[in-house]
């Protein structure tokens, strides 16, 4: 089980997000700013893919547990409503080399005999996916798991006793899905005690297929921010979109398994197929043996006084670059906190640069999926992104290189613009108020 990931509500009223009455009008450039998702991707000399054949539209299959916090009236919300819509935007998102057959995933082998290509010598913990109250995850069902043969005797030249050796049968699977969604609904030890006062929900990946792609993945809705009230619609879906992009592999514990479009790893694999564990400097300052990324793919330095972590594949890269004026931009920043204590790197966009992005931390109504969000899921070599799902980012558009690498208030206490230096002051958005401008249709 990988590491889960939260989604904040946004609590206070800090300096920035909103309009501010002396911020002057005639500073901001005259909207409209009509740039589709091709104007990041063609002018940046990687071209525009042909739509290939093997790449179809990702098939979400949602099981739902765990719904006995909700009275009936929002079992059905979740089940019937909310997460159809979220599956609906993600499919018309991502598509994926489509899973062949039934969908089934591995069961773990406990032991291996010493000897390449002898069976597994005994069976191992199960598969686990789907929250429970206690906080952890259920055991995967039989009719999801692959046959597993298992052999207690065998011997050096690696034949085995065929009378010491058992084959659980294939479970039936589901078809025509490339991706298993556990959703639960429980109040685990990681949801609120009161609604407004923090995580709304969490999420992460489950089991990856040989390419490492995301085919399981888990989500729970905390109870107590569950709210099937219109008004609280495009918050409930941007937050249930978020998660879903957690579990499909916008996380920390993905980095390090980007591969290139043509499926070899952007991080070199050892002899177990993973990332080799190296001591790490994580955004926290603690040192931590991880499997790092390579420095083709997340950049992580100190800078400004903090650990900043940038990533720097190149559809994002020159996204970013575009979308914030900056052409010497390394890469945009990672959040510079680690998301779960002990994770290593940061799984949301750096709420700062980047507050309208689906995939910065905190929830606002404002929230949308951007080009950043689909370069970085197609520079994983797992998806292709649809471009015309992109919404564009006004917050920071051509503010340039200092704006976006530099401290936001500097040494001798002037602020960059966009930013305050009293507390609890709003800032001015730049280049236009983000909250007057509502990016949904
Ligand atoms: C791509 O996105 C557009 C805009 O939302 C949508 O109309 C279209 O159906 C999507 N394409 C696919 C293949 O889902
Ligand atoms: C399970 O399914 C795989 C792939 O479809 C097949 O190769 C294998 O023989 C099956 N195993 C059993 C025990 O039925």
């Amino acid at each position: 089980m990988e590491a889960v990931f939260l989604i904040f509500l946004m609590l206070s009223v800090a300096c920035g997000r909103h309009h501010n009455h002396h911020c002057a009008h005639d500073e901001i450039p005259a909207p409209p700013y009509n740039f589709a998702a091709q104007e990041y991707y063609e002018p940046t000399g990687h071209g525009r893919r042909t739509t290939s054949n093997s790449y179809e539209p990702i098939r979400i299959h949602v099981i739902t547990q765990n719904l006995a916090a909700l009275d009936s009236a929002r079992q059905s919300f979740l089940m019937n409503t909310l997460v159809p819509a979220a599956v609906s935007v993600l499919s018309r998102a991502l598509s994926v080399v489509r899973v062949q057959g039934p969908l089934r995933v591995n069961r773990n082998c406990g032991s291996t005999w010493q000897v390449a290509g002898s069976p597994c010598a005994s069976v191992g913990q199960p598969v686990r996916c789907g929250y429970m109250p206690d906080g952890t995850s259920a055991a995967v069902a039989d009719y999801l798991l692959n046959s597993l043969q298992t052999c207690s005797s065998c011997n050096a030249d690696g034949t085995c006793n065929p009378s010491s050796c058992t084959t659980s049968a294939n479970g039936t699977g589901v078809s025509n899905a490339d991706f298993v969604l556990y959703v639960t609904s429980a109040t685990t030890g990681s949801c609120p005690a009161s609604a407004g006062d923090g995580t709304l929900a969490y999420a992460s990946t489950c089991v990856r297929d040989q390419y490492d792609r995301p085919i399981m993945g888990q989500a729970n809705f905390c109870p107590v921010a569950l709210s099937s009230s219109s008004s609280a619609w495009e918050d409930q879906l941007s937050t249930a979109v978020h998660e879903l992009l957690h579990a499909l592999g916008f996380s920390t514990d993905s980095w390090a398994l980007f591969r290139h479009q043509d499926g070899t790893p952007r991080t070199p694999r050892g002899a177990d197929g993973l990332p080799a564990l190296t001591p790490t400097l994580c955004t926290d300052g603690v040192t931590r043996t991880v499997r790092a990324p390579s420095a083709s793919t997340l950049l992580v330095r100190q800078e400004r006084g903090v650990i900043v972590n940038r990533m720097v594949t190149p559809k994002v890269v020159a996204v970013a670059r575009d979308l914030l004026g900056c052409s010497t931009l390394e890469g945009p920043e990672l959040e510079n906190q680690p998301t779960t204590s002990g994770s290593c790197f940061g799984s949301h966009w750096e709420q700062r640069l980047f507050p309208q992005e689906m995939m910065a931390s905190t929830a606002s109504h404002n929230s949308f999926i951007s080009a950043l969000t689909l370069a970085a899921l197609e520079d994983s070599g797992w998806y292709r992104a649809n471009w015309s799902m992109a919404e564009p980012l006004v917050y920071g558009r051509n503010a340039g290189c200092a704006w976006a690498t530099e401290r936001c208030i500097d040494s001798s206490g002037v602020a960059q613009d966009g930013f305050c230096n009293v507390a609890q002051q709003d800032g001015c958005m730049r280049p236009t108020p983000l909250m007057t401008t509502d990016h949904r249709s």
